[in-house]
């Protein structure tokens, strides 16, 4: 057999076998590479007897043509079939019904929070966060809390251990303490979370959410205190008017201290905020009690400030109709379907987080 002949016979076996992309480039290389043996053959023209020259160089011409067909052609087979692999893999029913979609909705605490954090942001408080499970020195004693205040009978506090080191905060006001420890003044932040007391009726649950708000600097007087406040509530309830009082109470960690209240009244049924004669208490605040600068290595004869703690349920409840504050927690997917936000809808007073 011939040379020709041989290359061809050999080729056909080898096609063949089950080849993939590399194994037929590989031949393709074997054959017409720059030492492959068809290209070999093509060397060798000039060598043969002139008589058979040009039967021979006709002969490789077409084996030549032959071959290469073959191969291009056992690649595209080769390469269709790893598409059509590919397609059937990764084919996609779109026969299927679509699966049903649920869009979540923001529970109105935490838009109130949103809400808040994004008025006091703009008037230049940052946002602090402390632990649910505090302890008792953040909690009670750096506040300026006796050991016989009533805020500390077992009735209130939920404990964690025998020795009552450990409880859940039953306020956010231990967030000032651990604020002012990690830092020099001056301070101005405010803390929203959770808070913890033992109660539970229409209007209290065991566990609520609070704001603190703090503001220690040089010169920060209880007007500094007042101002901040009016502008807040009228932010938040989106009025221009405001009727507030501020009620002389107590607090360990405040000196003085008072209780604000605001004037509403209800009108077909509906709560006015703002106006009218009937008086709503919403927060304690007062100014910074000297002690409580002490524990945290504050000089109160340089710097003082006042603080404040606002009650976050109760203004949802107020600013959204929502008259059981039980209902916040009972996780009841239609409640919250009606009272909740929109995740993509944006308040008109919410102006973006810093967070
Ligand atoms: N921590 C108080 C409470 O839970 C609220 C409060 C009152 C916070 C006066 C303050 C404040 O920062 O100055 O009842």
């Amino acid at each position: 057999m011939s040379d020709l002949k041989k290359i061809k016979e050999e080729f056909l076996e080898k096609l063949k076998g089950g080849l993939n992309l590399s194994e037929i480039n590989e031949i393709k290389s074997n054959l017409f590479g720059k030492n492959g043996l068809i290209s070999s053959q093509f060397k060798k023209i000039g060598s043969i007897a002139e008589s058979e020259r040009k039967k021979f160089a006709s002969d490789l011409n077409i084996i030549k043509d032959e071959l290469q067909d073959l191969i291009d052609r056992k690649m595209d087979e080769i390469q269709n079939a790893e598409i059509n692999e590919k397609l059937e893999k990764e084919k996609i029913d779109i026969t299927l019904p679509e699966r049903t979609f649920v869009r979540g909705r923001i529970h109105p605490v935490s838009q109130t929070i949103d809400e808040i954090s994004s008025i006091f942001s703009e008037i230049g408080f940052s946002v602090e966060e402390g632990p649910d499970v505090e302890n008792e020195y953040n909690n009670f004693t750096a506040l300026n809390t006796p050991d016989n205040h009533p805020a500390r009978d077992m009735h209130d506090t939920f404990y964690l251990d025998e020795k009552k080191e450990k409880l859940l905060r039953t306020h956010t006001s231990p967030v000032q303490i651990r604020t002012m420890l990690k830092d020099n003044p001056p301070f101005k932040i405010i803390a929203p979370g959770r808070t913890y007391r033992s109660d539970s009726d229409q209007t209290h649950a065991p566990m609520f959410h609070q704001v603190e708000g703090l503001h220690i600097d040089k010169d920060i007087n209880m007007g500094h205190l007042k101002g901040c406040l009016n502008y807040f509530i009228k932010e938040f309830f989106e009025i221009d008017k405001i009727k507030m009082r501020f009620r002389p109470s107590h607090f360990p960690f405040t000196e003085p201290s008072a209780e604000v209240d605001i004037g509403y009244k209800i009108k077909d049924g509906k709560i006015i905020i703002g106006e009218g004669d009937q008086w709503l208490e919403i927060l304690g605040c007062g100014m910074v009690h000297p002690n409580v600068l002490k524990n945290v290595k504050v000089d109160p004869k340089k710097f003082q400030g006042y603080a404040f703690g606002i009650g976050i349920d109760r203004l949802a409840m107020l600013k959204y109709g929502i008259n059981d504050l039980r209902a916040f927690f009972d996780c009841d997917y239609r409640w919250l379907n009606h009272f909740g936000f929109d995740p993509l809808d944006v308040p008109t007073n919410y102006r973006g987080l810093s967070r």
